[in-house]
């Protein structure tokens, strides 16, 4: 298969009505501060057997259509032996490997950050793809404040992500793009609005300088929101209207598919506000999911590191993944959360 082959087969499918992404791919300081607040130590072992019991939930494929891991579980095996990758195919899903390195603050840019991971891409990504990954994430951030995001910040984080997205191509690998928009703050959400515009019209011009090919990427961005310390928050009909109209403002009608994060809000508001996205009037991308903690906190909470509640932790995987797979055809309702474990 051609590269534009390989990268069109990934786009159909990871872009596919109902189904989502799945972020799983928590850094080891993320993940030990996600199991302290269950009380478990975050061992080598004690990770395989989360992301195992994540990946080896049944049907989880029915709404999950693509995976994000981490480096260490694209090694590591499940409770049959089969390595992590493996089971994710098994189920339909297809691996994707987090390819950045984390953030670091911006030299001379107060309060603002860049992402690294560059160096090296190229090699990390040959051994990615033979252990099973067709596609990648790398997310910057962008801090709210009086001053920040900076023009520098907003320059730098841009070039960064669409030298990543170019070099991922290069390889046959799908890029997800992520300009995190922190929902941390007090601000309004006209201000969330302002920036986000600005964050995503310099995403998408350095994207076009790099030559990325628009049709065989995704973008992964926050929804438009205000501060979460903001006294008055928004329905999700407000996030749906501000967000749509933002997006329609920056994002080429090329880019197939906005996968969205989320970034600190619950569990329900993210696939309330993901349905309310859904039920507005058509647009030329499929609007979907890429959650991390709003599809997985109610599984921690309910596996607890504990061997016996390995299934209760599954259904409420499943329960989440199949909300949200509800939310993109619009098709969800809040009485739907009560017949939970279905
Ligand atoms: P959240 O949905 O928890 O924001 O995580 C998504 C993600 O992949 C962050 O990089």
């Amino acid at each position: 298969m051609s590269i534009k082959e390989q990268l069109r087969d990934t786009i159909d499918a990871l872009v596919q009505g109902g189904k989502g992404i799945l972020a799983a791919d928590e850094s080891s300081p993320t993940i030990a501060k996600r199991f302290a607040a269950i009380n478990t130590e975050s061992t080598e072992e004690n990770r395989r057997r989360y992301r195992s019991l994540v990946l080896e939930t049944p049907d989880l494929g029915k709404f999950v259509n693509g995976v994000i891991l981490f480096e260490e579980t694209l090694t590591q095996v499940g409770s049959d032996g089969v390595p992590l990758p493996q089971v994710a195919m098994r189920q339909g899903i297809v691996p994707g490997i987090k390819v950045d390195k984390g953030k670091v603050p911006l030299a001379n840019a107060p309060g603002d950050e860049i992402t690294r991971g560059l160096d090296g891409l190229e090699e990390r990504l040959d051994a990615y793809i033979a252990l099973g990954a067709r596609f990648a994430k790398w997310r910057c951030v962008y801090h709210i404040d009086h001053h920040n995001p900076g023009r520098l910040a907003v320059a730098q984080n841009a070039n960064v992500l669409a030298s990543y997205a170019a070099i991922c191509q290069s390889k046959g690998v799908v890029p997800i793009v992520e300009p995190e928009v922190l929902i941390d703050g007090d601000h309004p959400i006209e201000r969330c609005a302002e920036v986000s515009e600005q964050v995503l019209h310099e995403v998408f011009h350095a994207l076009h300088q790099h030559r990325v090919i628009l049709e065989a990427m995704l973008l992964k961005p926050s929804m438009i929101t205000p501060g979460k310390a903001h006294p008055g928050q928004a329905t999700p009909e407000q996030v749906a209207e501000w967000t749509l109209k933002v997006f329609q403002r920056v994002v080429p009608a090329a880019v197939p598919g906005i996968n969205f994060l989320s970034g600190g809000q619950t569990p329900v508001e993210a696939t309330e506000n993901l349905n309310a996205i859904n039920c507005m009037v058509k647009r030329p991308w499929n609007l979907s999911f890429s959650y991390g903690r709003a599809l997985q906190e109610p599984a921690l909470k309910a596996w607890m590191g504990q061997a016996d509640r390995v299934a209760a932790a599954q259904s409420a995987l499943y329960h989440r993944a199949k909300m949200n797979g509800l939310a993109t055809l619009g098709a969800y309702t809040p009485d739907m959360e009560s017949d939970a474990m279905v």
